[in-house]
């Protein structure tokens, strides 16, 4: 049975930090207990406040940046447990587990460019992703500047979360919105199709993607159809993010690596998964 991972652990934090951010959002930093080795991009953490402002059940965060034992998590308030931790002042105590998941695959320097797409709040694993690729993932080769392109989509400018931050990571960034309120005027997948065609992106690209559910299956079937290799970061809902609850199903494809089991745990064996084990949308 999938089991959380070796180095998980259930601490104490304590907030150092909120600083809005967006229309709907905030940057929460969080010093946590002990020390924390350096994370792969990807993971998260499951987080809530210790002082019963939070629902009983803490809720799943990526990792946003990490600097020694002090993590920041971009956070969308979507309900109580997130507007409990944007509420949060320097001095609030957190429960802190984690780190939890995989983390995103190598992103080498071989082979086709990378191209991320980040959906809104999607966007929260991505620059860690940026960085590592650029300093070598896995003892692999660093991925130059040129093979990474991020795409940044949201409804409106305002949930375009920290745009400024992801434009000093040194790699090209290119934005939209559906509105068209800043940027291109459509979605991710609809940019790509125009750098695309523009010669600015080549046709063959490795895929990564997080995202709203739409969206990510409108990659899952972009990739699919034209046979790129694509990861996707699913922000499933969880409840105990360590394997127990079976509250985070994800369909798997028979067909696929993970064989005729009809599903995977999101929390244990993901969040991240490529295209080829699990099939979001039913037709896939
Ligand atoms: C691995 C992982 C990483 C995540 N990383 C981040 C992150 O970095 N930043 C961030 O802001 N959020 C992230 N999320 C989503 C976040 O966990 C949820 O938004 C949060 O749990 C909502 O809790 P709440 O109590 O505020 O809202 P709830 O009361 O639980 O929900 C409020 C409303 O939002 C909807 N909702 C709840 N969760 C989700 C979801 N995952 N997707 C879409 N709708 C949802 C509910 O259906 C409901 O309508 C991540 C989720 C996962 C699984
Ligand atoms: S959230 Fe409980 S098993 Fe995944």
């Amino acid at each position: 049975m999938p089991a959380p991972p070796a180095d998980a652990r259930s601490t104490s934090g304590t907030a150092v930090s909120v600083t809005a951010c967006g229309d709907d959002g905030a940057i929460l930093k969080v010093r946590t207990e002990g020390r924390m080795p350096p994370l792969r991009a990807g993971r998260f953490f499951m987080l809530r406040r210790e002082d019963r402002l939070s629902p009983a059940i803490p809720r799943p965060f990526s990792v946003y940046r990490q600097n020694g034992r002090d993590l920041e998590f971009l956070i969308k308030v979507m309900g109580p447990g997130t507007r409990a931790l944007a509420d949060c002042t320097p001095g609030t105590t957190l429960r802190v587990i984690g780190p939890l998941g995989n983390g995103w695959p190598a992103l080498d320097g071989d082979g086709p460019p990378w191209v991320m797409l980040g959906g809104g709040i999607g966007s929260a694993p991505f620059p860690m992703a940026i960085e590592q690729a650029l300093k070598g993932m896995d003892g692999r080769k660093p991925a130059p500047r040129e093979k990474l392109v991020y795409l940044y989509g949201a409804a409106r400018k305002g949930l375009l979360y920290d745009l400024e931050a992801f434009q000093s990571l040194g790699v090209r960034v290119a934005t939209c919105t559906d509105d068209g309120s800043f940027g291109f005027r459509g979605n991710v997948l609809q940019l790509l199709q125009h750098l695309q065609s523009k010669k600015e992106i080549p046709e063959s690209v490795r895929l990564l993607a997080c995202g709203p559910e739409r969206m990510l299956e409108a990659v899952e079937a972009h990739a699919r159809s034209r046979g790129l290799e694509a990861w996707l970061s699913l922000e499933t809902v969880m409840g105990c993010g360590v394997g127990i609850c079976n509250g985070c199903p994800v369909t798997t494809r028979p067909e696929g690596p993970r064989g005729s089991w009809p599903n995977a745990k999101c929390c244990v064996e993901g969040p991240i998964f490529s295209t080829a084990e699990i099939a979001l949308a039913p037709s896939s």
